[in-house]
Parts: structure tokens; sequence; C-alpha cells
């Protein structure tokens, strides 16, 4: 009789690498949406306004970001769930890691106990952002974005979430390719070290883009705040 096979952990680390790539397309195409401030204010109202359904539906429903805000929380909950099982558990567990990685110096370790620090850390900042989604989906526009941004000091969550949620995604794509792809044991370096440049350039990128979209929102916010509260009205409907 043939032993039998415990196929749990491969499914489970199926289920973890597929709910991270998924939430690497959300938080890649949200930048995308959300920068849509450095086209001007119109575009960042009509990225909106399309998010609360209203093209379709003919009024808008802020209800739907609220929902939207819900899966990708669930998604979040099910990747922090799965991925907690390889965590070290104990002080002592942290400190022999801490020994093995200094006398290692192996980069892709290293990469592996980033993914442990900043996601420990985006649990408690992406909670927090998408529970003010969720709760106030109204609130988001050319100037709610911005008055919440500046007035209400929301760009020190930003910051802080900018820079982790980044480095995770980016770092989760290397190690996504390097355990998925398709190398035979010959071409695995001359793979690895395009994955890293397609790594450093994500981060790059999204870094730029996100600093540059957070700073206009900043900036817009500090000119706004004298009428705080006050909603954009977009071009077309003012005489
Ligand atoms: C459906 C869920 C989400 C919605 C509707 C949403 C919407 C928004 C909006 C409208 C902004 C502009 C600032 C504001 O209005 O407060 C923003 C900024 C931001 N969001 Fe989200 N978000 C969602 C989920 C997430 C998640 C899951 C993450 C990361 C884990 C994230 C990371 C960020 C970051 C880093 C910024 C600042 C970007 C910058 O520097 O320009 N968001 N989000």
């Amino acid at each position: 009789m043939r032993p039998s096979v415990n196929r749990w952990p491969a499914r489970v680390d199926v289920l973890q690498s597929a709910s991270g790539l998924l939430l690497v397309l959300f938080i890649w195409g949200h930048m995308f949406f959300e920068s849509s401030i450095l086209l001007g204010h119109d575009a960042m109202y009509l990225v909106a306004k399309a998010f609360e359904g209203q093209p379709l539906l003919s009024e808008p429903h802020p209800e739907l970001v609220s929902i939207a805000g819900g899966t990708v929380l669930m998604l979040i909950a099910l990747h922090a769930l799965l991925a907690l099982r390889k965590f070290p558990a104990t002080w002592r567990q942290y400190r022999e890691l801490h020994g093995h990685l200094g006398r290692m110096r192996h980069w892709d370790s290293t990469l592996w106990y980033v993914q442990v620090i900043t996601g420990f850390f985006l649990f408690f900042l992406a909670a927090a952002h998408l529970s003010q989604m969720m709760l106030q989906p109204e609130d988001i526009g050319p100037y709610a974005s911005a008055d919440r941004i500046w007035s209400d000091h929301y760009w020190l969550l930003y910051a802080p979430l900018l820079l982790t949620v980044h480095l995770h995604a980016a770092i989760g794509v290397y190690r996504l390719a390097m355990k998925w792809g398709p190398f035979s044991a010959a071409t695995t370096d001359r793979w690895r070290g395009r994955a890293r440049l397609l790594m450093v350039s994500a981060l790059a990128f999204f870094l730029c883009l996100g600093t540059a979209s957070l700073v206009t929102y900043m900036r817009l916010g500090a000119e706004h705040a004298p009428y705080k509260g006050e909603r954009y009205t977009p071009s077309w409907e003012r005489e």
C-alpha cells in the first residue's frame, strides 16, 4: 500500500501565494487610480465617482467602496493568517534567526525577514486605512482626500504605509517569481538577476508615483485648509 501523502501544506502554500498575488495586483492598480490627482481635480473626481458606480447606476453608491474595502480586508486577513505559520514564534527563535542571518549574509533569506517585519506593520497600517475607507466611503474626492491628508494629518499614516506596502509587494513578487517560475537549475541564476531588477524597478516606480501624489494631496490640502469640509464641484457643473 502506498503511504498516504499529506497535501495540505502544499495547498496552503498555493493559497498564500495566490492571495499575495491578488493583493499585489490590487495595490498596484490602486496606486494608478489614487494618483489620478496628478492629472487634475476633475480626473480624481471622475475616478472616485466611477468607484461609486455612478456611470452605470446614474446615482453614486458609496457603499460599493465599503464592500470593496471589506473584501480587501478579508483577503489581507487570510493572507496574514496563512503567513503566520512561518513566523518565528518566540523571542529565542527571533534571536537564533538574527544570528543565522548575520552569519549567512544570504540575500534572499534577508529579504524573507524584511517580509516578516513589513507584513507585521502592514497589518495595523492597512487596517487603519481600510476602516476609514469603509466607514466614510463618501469622503473620497479631491478636496475630501486632501483635507484628510493635510488638515487631519493622515499623511503621517500614508508615508509609512506607502514605504512598507511597496517593499512588501515588490519583494513578494520577486519571491513568487523565484518560487513558481519555470526555471531549471541551470537557468535559475540568470532569472534571479532579472527578477531582482523587476523588484527594484517596481519598488522605485511606485515609491516615486506615491510620493508625487502624496505631496500633491498635501499641497492641495494646505491650500484648501481655510475651506475644510467644502466638497469639490467638477468643472462641468460650475456655471
Ligand atoms: C477598497 C480599499 C481601498 C480604497 C477605497 C482606498 C482608497 C484610497 C484613497 C482614496 C487614497 C487617497 C487618500 C485618501 O483619500 O485618504 C488612498 C491612499 C493610499 N492608500 Fe488606499 N485604498 C484602499 C485600500 C488600500 C490598501 C489595502 C492599501 C495598502 C495595504 C492602501 C494603501 C494606500 C497608500 C499607501 C496610500 C497613499 C498613497 C500615496 O502616497 O499617494 N490602500 N487610498
